[in-house]
């Protein structure tokens, strides 16, 4: 049995979550949820929340489904209480970032931007894609999602762009509007739209595109549950580990 607390317990992740171990999953147990957005003595879910972290709470991972503002408060209580975080939060920035990195050096922290195993498949069929054809081929990223999602791009077209970069030695550069651009694009760029509309959960389509043919690889998520799975196995996977970085490629393998 994994012992969780929640941050953002009230979002739709946190919703979603909470519904899926209660439906159908006795290996973990919510001891806690956090969400500022709580009206006091009322809360329409079974879980216990908190507008701020719990005192003398337990737990073996922390699942954080919330906003970048919480990171510095969260970061301090999980050192505090020693216990390993699951962070899902996208939108952070640089600092953000490092500072993450930071606290991975005494606390083991599981982050990534997008919790599908279907992502990280086709992080790996982009990697290959690009030894294949080389730079050559023009590389665009088209991301939609919902009309309520705060940060553009997704965090998870970044991570992409980053994972075909990482094989290119950094060559490209990130173009997230052409509108104002009267020029030719560069040999060296990738292009990356977002799209907002409806209630589109999230889809990333990666293409490379020559003068002769299009190769496009496209993941769609049909469910948000995709997401909440995913998290869930993060906090059974990072229980117990070394302090460090990890993320799904440490969960399901290279
Ligand atoms: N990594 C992934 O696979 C993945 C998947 C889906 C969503 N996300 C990200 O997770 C985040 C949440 O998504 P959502 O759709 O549930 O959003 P949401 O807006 O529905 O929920 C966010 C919740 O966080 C709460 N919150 C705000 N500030 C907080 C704080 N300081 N401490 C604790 N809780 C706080 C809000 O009150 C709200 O209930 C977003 O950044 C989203 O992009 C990541």
């Amino acid at each position: 049995m994994t012992s969780i607390i929640l941050n953002g317990a009230l979002g739709k992740m946190g919703r979603c979550i909470s519904e899926m171990v209660k439906q159908c999953n006795a290996n973990f147990e919510i001891v806690a949820g956090v969400d500022p957005s709580i009206t006091k003595n009322y809360s329409d879910t079974e879980i216990k929340i908190t507008a701020n972290f719990p005192q003398n709470v337990k737990a073996d991972a922390i699942i954080d489904f919330s906003n970048v503002n919480a990171l510095s408060g969260l970061l301090d209580f999980a050192k505090t209480n020693n216990i390993p975080l699951v962070l899902a939060t996208t939108g952070y920035n640089e600092n953000q970032i490092e500072q993450i990195k930071k606290y991975s050096e005494i606390l083991p922290i599981f982050f990534t931007f997008n919790m599908s195993l279907g992502i990280n498949l086709v992080m790996q069929l982009i990697k290959k894609a690009f030894n294949t054809l080389g730079k050559d081929f023009d590389i665009e990223i088209i991301e939609k999602h919902h009309n309520k999602k705060i940060d553009a791009p997704s965090g998870t077209a970044l991570m992409l762009a980053d994972a075909i970069n990482f094989e290119a030695k950094n060559y490209y550069k990130y173009i997230y509007n052409r509108h104002d651009i009267r020029k030719k694009r560069d040999d060296n760029e990738i292009g990356i739209h977002s799209v907002r509309a409806g209630s589109i959960v999230g889809e990333h389509e990666v293409i490379f595109s020559s003068q002769d043919e299009t190769i496009s690889i496209k993941h769609i998520a049909n469910s948000k549950s995709v997401f909440a799975a995913g998290a869930l196995r993060a906090a059974a996977f990072i229980n117990n580990k070394k302090p460090g970085l990890y993320n799904m490629s440490d969960l399901v393998g290279k």
